[in-house]
């Protein structure tokens, strides 16, 4: 168990590797990022978001964990002692603004999470044959906002106080597999459903001239860096859990590799599912733009497990649970960067901290239940078109420039030794910076 003295951790390189696909895996890959690509013209989002996953999103990974795993600390000290004497406090603040991250994306997250815990059990009711409860929990109101979300928190709370290893290894390595099976097996049942084609084509088939579109680079950017949890810490503290010594670059890569994967298919089910139903004769765009945005998936998946006849609820049932679960292993890494905060420099125990950040992200996520409108969408977009993308270019700059004047995270043993790293090391220093300034220049001009 943590403590201020003794930190717990990863009991394997698997034990990461699932917890760290666990946090990168979530709602942002399966409502995020299907959302997104419609939005944003199918293939041209989809080509851009690899280029910056590559590019960008992977390097800043990297740096992150790195940081973490050098450090052996909790994101705010690991960012000050990462930034060296003389620029401790830097490193400090940029650490606290990271936890505020965290807090920003908790109070979105549940909500959307507590949406798909609605779903799970509407189809569950139905099966059941209380069909008004059903109804009820498939419609969205502020009423299922303030019942749900609170009773996601407490989930993700519960799991969190028990520990690293007892409930986040656990939990993260399970149901990974069985979402993979579901989504490829629906996958297969929307392709030959009427309509499915022109949503392959648009999906598969980038528009070439809407690729240089700034503001489709930085929805891109924005979804590469939330879907791998880059910018607020969670990668950080996972890094820091993991033992020193390990190839953090092939971890990295199998992280990223998965997490874009998973969010491919989810695009490929989704994107064929929204023009199928429009080919049924249900409105899904107007200008090109997704009528009711996020909320859109929710009324097409539904419809879409109803036309699978007798089995469809159960299938409705096991992939809203499966999302829940996917949600919670992600709200897990970010809910651990504060409380891992609390428990190391504010020797609280961890039990305190959990209730405690637990009742701060409660009370963020009310109070955009209470002004959805005006904050809901608001606050997804600065957490992940400018905070998150400028906690990257802080770690490229840290991991880049700080690392090598000599302080404590220099592993230059390892640095002169190999010659790949070395390379990765002056494109982490130098072309990761320019090209994050590049894009933010862009959408400013
Ligand atoms: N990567 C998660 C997703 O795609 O759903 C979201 C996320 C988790 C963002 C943890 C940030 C974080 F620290």
């Amino acid at each position: 168990m943590s403590s201020a003295t003794t930190r717990d951790s990863f009991h394997s390189r698997i034990g990461f590797i699932l917890a760290a696909a666990g946090s990168a895996i979530g709602l942002g890959n399966i409502w995020g990022f299907p959302t997104q690509a419609a939005n944003n013209g199918g293939g041209a989002f989809l080509f851009v978001y690899l280029v910056v996953t590559v590019l960008l999103a992977l390097p800043a990974l990297y740096a992150e964990v790195y940081i973490g795993n050098q450090a052996q600390k909790n994101p705010v000290s690991a960012l000050a002692q990462a930034c060296g004497e003389r620029f401790h406090n830097t490193g400090r603040n940029a650490g606290i603004i990271g936890l505020f991250g965290a807090v920003m994306m908790l109070s979105f997250y549940t909500i959307v999470a507590g949406w798909m815990l609605a779903h799970a059990l509407s189809a569950l009711f139905e099966l059941l044959g209380f069909i008004d409860i059903s109804v009820w929990l498939s419609t969205s109101s502020t009423l299922r906002n303030i019942v749900f979300t609170p009773i996601f928190i407490i989930l993700s709370a519960s799991i969190i106080h028990r520990g690293v290893h007892a409930g986040i290894e656990r939990w993260s390595s399970r149901l990974m597999p069985v979402l993979l099976a579901m989504l490829v097996g629906l996958i297969v049942y929307i392709l030959q459903q009427d309509g499915a084609q022109a949503g392959v084509a648009l999906y598969l088939i980038p528009d070439f001239a809407q690729v240089t579109n700034p503001k489709l680079i930085i929805s891109a950017m924005g979804q590469a860096f939330f879907s791998l949890s880059i910018g607020v810490g969670g990668m950080m503290v996972y890094g820091s859990y993991m033992k020193k010594g390990q190839d953090l670059g092939k971890l990295v890569l199998s992280i990223a590799a998965l997490d874009t994967f998973i969010a491919f298919l989810a695009g490929l089910l989704i994107i064929p599912a929204l023009f199928v139903a429009q080919h049924a004769g249900q409105e899904v765009f107007t200008d090109g733009h997704l009528i009711g945005e996020g909320q859109l998936i929710f009324s097409i998946l539904p419809s879409l497990f109803a036309s699978m006849g007798s089995g469809g609820l159960f299938v409705s049932f096991s992939f809203f649970a499966l999302l829940s679960i996917a949600a919670l292993t992600s709200t897990i890494s970010s809910t651990e960067v504060p409380v891992a905060y609390l428990v190391e420099d504010k020797s609280m125990s961890r039990k305190r901290a959990t209730w405690l950040i637990s009742t701060v992200v409660l009370v963020a996520s009310m109070t955009l239940v209470a002004f959805f409108d005006m904050l809901f969408g608001l606050v997804i977009q600065v957490l992940t078109t400018i905070l998150q993308p400028l906690m990257s270019l802080f770690y490229f700059l840290v991991v880049g420039w700080i690392w090598q004047r000599g302080n404590k995270l220099t592993d230059m043993a390892i640095l002169q030794k190999n010659f790949k790293l070395k390379l990765f090391g002056l494109y982490l220093r130098y072309i990761c910076p320019i090209l994050l300034i590049i894009v933010f220049i862009n959408v400013a001009f």
